[in-house]
């Protein structure tokens, strides 16, 4: 397809998803939808297609998909519970086609298969603890590299320059998540405009007030993006931080079970399907080593290798207990 003059098809597919991602791309503003719909022959676009029913779903048996001449993109992730029926993506020759079923087929078939979005890419919000239905990453349902652009939405333009670097120059440099490197190499932090206040350990403590919010809960040091110089909706400074709210790592893997509560410091440790508060880990290690002590010096007063002190040991005690009372608060 890379090379070629003839645009190439696209077919864009929701599985289980709020659809959120379609609704961000077509809010794009550079390049406009309108050179969008002339740069790629749309296939099969739920939000944007006029035809309906199995009208519709024809677009996925054309010769041109047959061949593998399509990016497949697919947003939401793929429930594989109960046979994958709790996403009947549509229908064809009166037959019911699940999710699972026409991604997996159609994602054997194409050049390219593209995950926009938390869910595609990592399971995300539809995904999330108790994952009634079973739902998977794009890329744990196919046996085929899948390039992941997550965020929650994805940001129009992460997915757009995906696209095009397609159609123009093949498939990007990927990091060991699947992600393009050319967007997701930086973590959100490193270039967010607060980090000097950051470095500085100035905070701030509430919501509403400008600065940066770390100790509200702000994932950017652990999460890759280039949102703030990037940005959202064709302003020039607006993503998360920058309107005084947070970033919630909404394009890490660990989105969103691991990174919740959101608004929260996080000194929590999640080893699936627990976390641990780290708080709780340190008190336990006290009385744990404490408990260990305890023993070691039962056993050598027992078996008589210490003569007890009584006296130096009421002393120690006196001087230890404060101390260890006012590191366990
Ligand atoms: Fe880092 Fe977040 Fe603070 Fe910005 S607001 S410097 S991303 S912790
Ligand atoms: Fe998502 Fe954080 Fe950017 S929440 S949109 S990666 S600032």
């Amino acid at each position: 397809m890379s090379g070629t003059s003839a645009p190439p098809g696209v077919i864009w597919l929701g599985t289980n998803t709020c659809d959120g991602n379609i609704i961000s791309t077509l809010n794009t503003y550079e390049p406009s939808l309108q050179k969008l719909v002339q740069d790629f022959d749309i296939y099969y676009a739920a939000f944007i297609m006029a035809a309906e029913g199995e009208k519709a779903t024809e677009a996925w048996r054309l010769p041109q998909v047959q061949r593998g001449d399509f990016i497949l993109v697919v947003e939401g992730s793929v429930p594989t519970a109960y046979q994958g029926k709790t996403a009947i993506v549509g229908q064809v020759q009166g037959q019911k086609v699940t999710a699972l079923e026409l991604v997996q087929e159609l994602g054997a078939l194409a050049r390219w298969v593209v995950a926009a979005g938390a869910c595609a890419s990592f399971g995300g919000p539809y995904s999330a603890h108790p994952n009634p239905t079973g739902g998977k990453a794009v890329s744990k349902v196919l046996d085929r590299p899948v390039i992941n652009v997550p965020g929650c939405p994805v940001n129009p333009r992460w997915i757009l320059e995906t696209l095009y670097y397609l159609k123009e120059k093949g498939t990007p440099d990927l990091d060991p998540l699947g992600r393009p490197r050319f967007l997701f190499r930086d973590t959100v932090h490193s270039r967010c405009q607060y980090l000097p206040l950051f470095e500085a350990g100035v905070f701030v403590r509430e919501l509403g007030q400008q600065g940066c919010t770390y100790l509200l809960g702000c994932k950017g040091p652990s999460t890759r993006a280039d949102c703030p110089v990037r940005f959202w909706n064709d302003e020039k400074s607006a993503w998360n931080v920058s309107v005084n709210s947070i970033c919630i790592g909404c394009t890490s893997p660990e989105f969103p079970d691991q990174v919740a509560p959101f608004f929260k410091h996080e000194t929590d440790l999640y080893i699936k399907p627990r976390r641990i508060n780290l708080d709780t880990l340190a008190l336990g290690t006290a009385l744990f080593t404490l408990a260990g002590i305890g023993a070691h010096l039962t056993g050598k007063l027992l078996t008589g290798r210490i003569k007890p002190n009584v006296k130096a040991l009421g002393k120690g005690a006196k001087t230890l207990l404060p101390t260890l009372k006012k590191k366990l608060r």
